[in-house]
């Protein structure tokens, strides 16, 4: 049989959850104790070109920041990349090595889910590089969320995205385990902003990964699952009518909700810096001079600020002004996933 080279490359954005993945269930499977519902991004991306070759040994894995040079992943980002190849050759029934080039557009590790992205986009151009490109969303979903980024189950599709729960107790039956995310609304229903008030762009401390196995020690663990099914009804019920008082007290309510599980863990996690109460202070402000302005806070310090796009301006104006923010970024809901012929021809292609 003669070797086969084929290259892809497909760009994949970060989503902002409004229903937090927080607690998981089973880690081999990826699977949540809650259903999540997210904004899928646009600006926020990963750019991942991976080159299958069968008669290659090893898998090389490269990443760069925007701006900067392709540079040998280190070994934290690299070693999920290889066994993630792992799985997606198995599955296509192939051998051999894969080149990979991944260019995020944002800082990593920042609160803004990178991982989400990056898997997503990784997921995308690794199978059809190895020519067993997935069946339908549902399948990139499953296939996603099996790297170990859950978010990442979700980057896959375009607007605004519900990813189900397991609801089997007992830990997920196969069938249970290909959950895949839906989307419940396009982009084009609703023009809503996300403005990232970055007040520390350092990675962080405690991954999500470590966060999801503490979050049940918490007091505030059960009492919010409790409480999740009627905020995912009032959260899908505001995105229909575009009503963003609805959607805003929803979202802020379950992003300090989340913060309180990982503050009550055990051993807790503090992931706000003094600047992320800065910036929520500041959207109160703005909330009470009429700007529907709302908050929520991923697994980091950084502040995302929800809005409709004619408020934008005046949300990233107040954040600018702050001694306490180092940027902002300004994203918007998003289309989801894309493939290019632009590949990247990084030093070792
Ligand atoms: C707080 O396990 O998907 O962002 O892989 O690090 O992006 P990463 O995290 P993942 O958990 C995401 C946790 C969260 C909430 C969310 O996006 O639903």
């Amino acid at each position: 049989m003669s070797d086969t080279r084929r290259r892809a490359t497909f760009v994949a954005p970060a989503n902002i959850a409004f229903i937090k993945y927080w607690g998981i269930r089973d880690e081999n499977k990826v699977i949540p104790y809650n259903s999540s519902i997210s904004m899928t991004l646009s600006r926020c991306t990963s750019k991942c070109t991976v080159e299958f070759d069968s008669a290659r040994g090893a898998d090389e894995i490269w990443f760069r920041q925007v701006g900067g040079d392709f540079e040998p992943a280190a070994d934290a980002f690299a070693r999920p990349v290889r066994r993630h190849l792992e799985t997606l050759r198995s599955r296509a029934g192939v051998g051999g090595g894969c080149r990979v080039w991944t260019e995020n557009s944002f800082p990593t590790g920042a609160g803004i889910a990178s991982s989400a992205s990056g898997f997503s986009a990784l997921t995308l151009a690794a199978s059809e590089a190895m020519g067993a490109p997935p069946k339908n969303a549902a399948e990139a979903s499953v296939l996603a969320r099996m790297s170990g980024s859950g978010s990442a189950a979700r980057s896959v599709l375009g607007g605004y995205v519900l990813w189900p729960e397991s609801l089997d107790d007992s830990g997920g039956s196969s069938e249970q385990a290909e959950q895949a995310a839906v989307q419940i609304a396009t982009a084009a229903h609703w023009d809503l902003r996300d403005v990232v008030a970055v007040v520390d762009s350092a990675p962080k401390a405690v991954s999500s990964r470590d966060g999801h196995r503490r979050a049940p020690s918490s007091p505030r663990f059960a009492p919010r699952l409790e409480e999740l099914g009627a905020r995912l009804l009032a959260v899908r019920d505001a995105i229909q009518r575009r009503d963003i008082e609805a959607l805003g007290k929803t979202l802020e309510t379950e992003a300090i909700d989340l913060h309180q599980v990982a503050m009550s863990s055990r051993p807790p996690i503090y992931y706000w810096k003094p600047g992320t109460l800065a910036v929520l202070w500041s959207i109160r402000s703005l909330r009470a001079e009429g700007v529907p302005v709302y908050a929520t806070i991923d697994a980091g310090p950084n502040v995302h600020a929800i809005c409709p796009a004619e408020f934008e301006e005046r949300v990233a104006e107040a954040f600018g002004s702050m001694k306490e923010v180092e940027s902002v970024l300004l994203d918007r809901v998003g289309t989801g996933p894309y493939e290019t012929s632009d590949h990247f021809e990084g030093p070792a292609a």
